[in-house]
């Protein structure tokens, strides 16, 4: 993936573990238009790779902004970037890719974060107030102190009587809370959220009561725990006429990567979409957490770094 390198132009503490990040073009020059909910590849201090939101406005490309939370079992990802980046400083990121696509034709768009999840659902407010569209912002936070962005959200034009705290909730109260903003829902009406694991799925369950699966689109920061490795078979790829062993314990990417074929890959884990390839005959087995139900059941992509195979052999070709 190509990556170009940026400037940290400023940054700020939004609560006492969450720094955002401004990030300027080296020659000054405005970045390319990206869609609302994107993300990019932060390459770290430590060389770590990580996927964060951006969390300006799509439409003000003078610079891209993140938010970061310091994580306490980091491994030098956010850990790195909040002890040892500076204003001024150069970091390498990638151009920015979207799984969290606004849904053309909603009657209604239902923004639901938790925590550091508020900060994909911050673009796509911005762009649905830019676009006139019947939107709601649900930000939960275990206290006003711990949730960033809150100051924007009250006063932001457009905003203010759109977004809905919901501060110091339990998990069994998230839940009827939840529901009481579903139950007013269409089948034209559409739910974005993005929070931790277990959030997400209580919002998944709750909207999906009330409107299609498919109408709930989720953004996962964190892979869930990997399949077990005796659940895998072997089976065979075959790309450009040629036909690759994929042994148990390996996955297609790293099958390829051996055989000299580099797929462009970030998470490895099954989130950011990165690896997706076209699948042209066979059935996946998929494992990620980046594509809907509709385009699993679809059968024509998969996620190359995560997902196997149902079938003897995947024919599969570079999207
Ligand atoms: S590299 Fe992120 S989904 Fe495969």
């Amino acid at each position: 993936m190509a990556m170009f390198k940026v400037r940290v132009a400023e940054i700020l503490e939004e609560t006492s573990n969450i720094k955002s990040f401004r990030l300027s073009r080296l020659d000054g020059a405005p970045f390319d238009p990206y869609p609302a909910g994107a993300h990019i590849d932060i390459v770290g201090p430590t060389s770590m790779v990580r996927q964060y939101s951006l969390c300006s406005p799509p439409d003000e490309l003078d610079a891209y902004v993140v938010a970061v939370k310091l994580e306490p079992e980091s491994r030098g990802g956010s850990a790195a970037l909040h002890a040892h980046v500076e204003v001024g400083q150069e970091l390498e990121i990638s151009a920015p890719r979207n799984l969290l696509l606004i849904e053309k034709g909603a009657d209604r768009h239902i923004l639901v974060a938790a925590g550091i999840g508020v900060t994909p659902m911050i673009s796509i407010a911005y762009q649905l107030h830019r676009t006139g569209e019947n939107f709601e912002f649900h930000y939960f936070a275990r206290s006003r102190d711990e949730a960033a962005f809150c100051n924007l959200l009250e006063t932001r034009s457009g905003f203010s009587e759109r977004v809905f705290f919901h501060f110091g909730r339990p998990r069994e109260e998230q839940s009827d809370v939840l529901e009481r903003i579903f139950s007013s829902l269409s089948e034209a009406s559409h739910v974005y959220t993005c929070g931790p694991q277990g959030f997400m799925q209580v919002v998944l369950e709750r909207a999906s009561a009330v409107i299609p699966h498919d109408n709930v689109h989720v953004e996962y920061f964190q892979a869930s725990e990997p399949q077990q490795a005796e659940d895998d078979t072997a089976f065979e790829v075959e790309l450009e006429n040629e036909i690759y062993w994929v042994p148990i314990g390996k996955s297609i990417v790293e099958t390829l990567a051996e055989n000299g074929i580099e797929v462009d890959t970030s998470c490895k884990e099954g989130i950011c979409g990165t690896c997706i390839m076209g699948v042209v005959r066979g059935e996946p087995d998929h494992r990620d957490q980046c594509m809907s139900s509709s385009e699993k059941q679809a059968n024509d992509q998969i996620a190359a770094c995560v997902s196997r195979s149902k079938s003897p052999r995947l024919a599969l070709e570079f999207l």
